[in-house]
């Protein structure tokens, strides 16, 4: 489906270009002064950071229908109003959540070579890449990444994932199944929050079996000039849902508040940070945020994390769910595809909340 079938330019790592010591940052990366970030000060605890709720996914299998209440009713409100929390006792093995990082940073750190045989193309993205969009001339992030596809099982390929590390493949295996039954849960969960029959997203994203899954992984290489550019320019994730695995060590993303003040997550030990993405956004009729986000990047320390892409397959109509629309409140949005949606990134690269606001039915 598109068109280009290669990067309108040469592909720079930009590992290269942090292993190469420079001093200063090719222009390629300095954002406009408008986009720059201001970078939180390590003197000042900044005030904002607590803001990203931390649920606790064990209280729903307790016996307390209280707590489970509780618990079912702070999902709902960071789902209308976030946008993003993070979770915990979630389920995932904190041993597997480690060898997760460990071989994708022991990926990282190959030899360019190695990692070169396995260069994406805009076609599919599958594989090491180091742009979204394909703009001749465009501003690039300070980042590179990785990214497979998991799920539904006709589009796993697993010559398209690294061979080394020796047992990447197995530990990404084992990672993106949790990954996947956690998102099935998530699923039925924001859909009851809705009012709604539990398999009602399920349903919409295609059915169990056809949903996707895919994974990216973003490397943050150490930048000698953090206050030009970003890791990740602000975007909402096209998809439905997003589960990232962050790195604790190191504070890089940042989600977009009330106020539009830009809020630097703290990840607590060991959570998954969830995120909605514009799909569900759509369904839902904007009961549910996708929230924009970005990354900074820091001059002492790489960075890196797992982003886990629940998303509906690819054909089937995304739009308002009839129930949730009412004369009161009419659907928002135009009928669209993921397939069709995920184009405008792939071509256009992150662009804030653009993709989304063009699909706004007119009133
Ligand atoms: C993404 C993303 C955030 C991060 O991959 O879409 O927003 O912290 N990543 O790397
Ligand atoms: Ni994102």
């Amino acid at each position: 489906m598109n068109i280009f079938q290669d990067w309108p330019e040469p592909i720079v790592r930009v590992q290269s270009l942090s292993e190469s010591n420079l001093q200063a940052i090719p222009n390629r990366y300095v954002k406009p002064l408008s986009q720059r970030p201001n970078l939180p000060s390590h003197n000042h605890h900044n005030p904002h950071n607590t803001t990203i709720p931390i649920i606790d996914l064990g209280l729903l299998h307790t016996d307390d229908i209280t707590l489970q209440a509780k618990t079912l009713d702070e999902i709902s409100k960071a789902c209308r109003e976030r946008g993003f929390f993070q979770v915990v006792n979630h389920g995932m093995c904190p041993l597997l959540m480690d060898r997760a990082k460990e071989t994708w940073r022991e990926f990282f750190h190959l030899p360019l070579e190695l990692k070169n045989m396995h260069a994406n193309s805009p076609k599919t993205y599958e594989g090491y890449g180091s742009r979204l969009g394909v703009e001749k001339g465009a501003i690039l992030d300070w980042s590179d990444y990785y990214y497979l596809h998991y799920h539904p099982s006709s589009l796993k390929d697993y010559t398209k994932w690294p061979p080394l590390p020796l047992h990447c493949r197995e530990i990404l295996e084992d990672y993106c199944k949790e990954m996947v039954k956690l998102c099935e849960n998530l699923m039925k969960i924001l859909s009851r929050n809705l009012g709604l029959q539990e398999d009602i997203l399920q349903n919409a994203f295609g059915g169990k079996e056809e949903a996707g899954g895919c994974l990216r992984v973003n490397y943050y290489p150490k930048c000698p000039q953090p206050e030009l550019t970003l890791g990740l320019s602000p975007h909402s994730d096209p998809g439905g849902l997003t589960i990232l695995l962050p790195y604790e060590q190191v504070a890089g993303l940042q989600v977009r508040g009330s106020d539009d003040a830009w809020i630097t997550v703290e990840p607590a030990p060991y959570a998954l940070i969830v995120n909605i993405g514009d799909q569900i956004q759509m369904l839902s009729n904007s009961i549910y945020r996708s929230v924009e986000h970005r990354v900074i990047v820091s001059p002492a320390n790489e960075r890196l994390s797992l982003a886990f892409f629940y998303n509906p397959k690819g054909n089937v109509p995304i739009e308002p769910l009839k129930e949730l629309v009412t004369v009161d409140s009419p659907a928002l949005y135009s009928s669209t595809t993921y397939d069709m949606f995920r184009q405008f990134i792939r071509t256009q690269g992150p662009r804030s909340k653009s993709h989304i606001e063009e699909l706004k039915s007119p009133r």
